[in-house]
């Protein structure tokens, strides 16, 4: 054949120019993220170049992509490497772990099974992480997207576990008796995406009251699953939280997984950030109970520092995860030698390709040993209780909820205003803040107060960041009725 093509650069010595630049660049990026602001908007020319480009026919040049990169692309980002970033729940990454990725991305292996170092890499991280958070060495589990990901991945072993027929051959049109779970009405929305996704169906989970700590009502919950008993249905879960989302409350775990083993029912725990508090012994003991989980979710990519994206499912019986996820034969079947030997780890989970998540994980956590974790998790606490008390400090703030781990939920407060109104001054004051590039609070309705909210899995936040956000809001609240 004549004129073979190939997507490797004609001449290596470009691409390897720039690509020290770019190190280069993206290092001082990092090291400067204080001077920059947290946020800031797109102008409409920004986001007309960045989706209004023609499909390109010819290729380019790879200079002009990158110039294109440094102008629209990495200024508007989300903010969630930026030491003032608290929005939502989310993760800041480290430099190390950039070029993690970097080489990962070189190697670009299908980590999904056989003889190769990444499947090694990642049931060593899982070996990890059992050893973190107090899971038996035979148990299993996987390196997924996220949290989403290992809710659905718990709760379709959970489901496939507890039907009393063969729920994969027959499917849940099967069902003789409706199979019905349970988790607190602060259960997070990917638990809900999930049961739906199970064919469950969203009425079948009973979602049971809080108390004033916004942890699961035991009572409540002991009562619904007896009524749903005598009504004929078939309870099979329970869900527990380790570190909702909108306050950061622990469920009473342990409390939970009796009540787990007296009635036969799997026991799945949603720990996607609230999970690494385990790592601190101070906080250990809240969390008690969550080692007897069946299956533990949760993220590397939030309170662990990780880039995007590194979630873990943990699951106690490694017989009942493989058999999930496990259709066998045809063009995937085992061989005794070569490559397709050793560990399939695609047969633990619903993606058949996945990228190699866990070289980010395995290089991070050498590079900084657990003990280092620990301390930054607990530093993130103590910085919630920090901002908890700038906050209780003031007249014209109030807290709207308990502060038991590093979420903050807060309001400003007008004595004549009423809340519908201070819903409406606290909205302002949110969008005022996000847009004065200070910091990014996220934000929450609790009991019909909308309130600013500060998650704190941040490495790089210092306590001066949160009375610079507390003088900004009370700055943009007092100027505004
Ligand atoms: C308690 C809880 N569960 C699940 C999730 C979903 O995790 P992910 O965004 O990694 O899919 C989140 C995300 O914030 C969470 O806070």
């Amino acid at each position: 054949m004549k004129n073979e093509e190939t997507l490797d650069p004609q001449d290596w010595s470009e691409i390897r120019q720039i690509g020290h630049r770019m190190i280069d660049d993206m290092f001082n990026h990092l090291e400067n993220l204080r001077k920059q602001p947290a946020w800031q908007p797109i102008p409409d020319e920004v986001k007309n170049q960045l989706q209004n480009q023609p499909l390109p026919s010819e290729g380019q040049n790879i200079e002009i992509i990158y110039q294109d990169f440094l102008q629209n692309i990495r200024p508007h980002p989300r903010g969630n490497i930026h030491p003032r970033y608290w929005g939502w729940v989310e993760g800041t990454g480290t430099p190390f772990s950039v070029l993690a990725e970097m080489l990962s991305a070189g190697m670009n292996s299908n980590a999904n099974f056989g003889e190769q170092s990444s499947v090694y890499i990642e049931l060593q991280v899982i070996d990890w992480c059992k050893e973190m958070l107090g899971f038996p060495k035979a148990a299993s589990g996987i390196l997924v997207s996220g949290g989403s990901m290992a809710n659905l991945t718990g709760l379709a072993v959970a489901r496939n576990a507890k039907a009393d027929f063969d729920i994969q051959e027959k499917g849940l049109q099967s069902v003789e008796s409706k199979m019905v779970l349970y988790g607190s009405s602060e259960t997070h929305n990917s638990v809900q995406k999930a049961i739906e996704l199970l064919g469950l169906g969203n009425e079948s989970f009973r979602r049971i009251p809080v108390d004033e700590n916004f942890e699961i009502n035991i009572e409540e919950l002991r009562k619904a699953i007896a009524k749903d008993k005598a009504d004929g249905l078939k309870p099979f879960c329970i869900i527990g939280n380790a570190g909702t989302v909108n306050t950061g409350a622990t469920d009473d775990l342990e409390q939970l997984a009796d009540i787990c083993k007296a009635e036969n029912l799997w026991f799945h725990v949603d720990g996607a950030f609230g999970a690494l508090a385990y790592l601190s012994e101070n906080f250990r003991p809240k969390l008690k109970g969550m080692e007897c989980a069946d299956s533990l979710a949760f993220d590397l990519h939030k309170w662990m520092y990780m880039p995007y994206e590194a979630g873990c499912v943990l699951i106690r019986d490694k017989e009942k995860h493989h058999r999930t996820f496990s259709p066998s034969g045809g063009y995937l079947a085992h061989l005794p030698r070569g490559l397709a030997s050793g560990t399939w780890l695609s047969e633990y989970g619903l993606q058949l390709s996945r990228s190699f998540k866990a070289l980010k994980i395995w290089m991070s956590l050498r590079e900084h040993g657990i003990e280092k974790y620990c301390r930054l998790i607990e530093q993130n606490i103590e910085q919630a209780k920090y901002l908890a008390n700038l906050v209780e400090k003031s007249n014209n703030l109030e807290l709207l909820a308990p502060v038991p781990m590093n979420i903050v939920c807060f309001r400003l407060v007008k004595k004549n205003l009423n809340d519908e109104q201070l819903n409406e001054l606290n909205r302002e004051i949110l969008m005022r803040v996000h847009e004065s590039g200070i910091a990014v609070p996220s934000y929450t309705t609790i009991k019909g107060k909308f309130g600013l909210r500060c998650a704190i899995t941040n490495h790089r936040s210092r306590s001066e960041d949160f009375d610079l956000l507390i003088e900004k809001v009370l700055e943009i609240g007092k100027n505004l009725d």
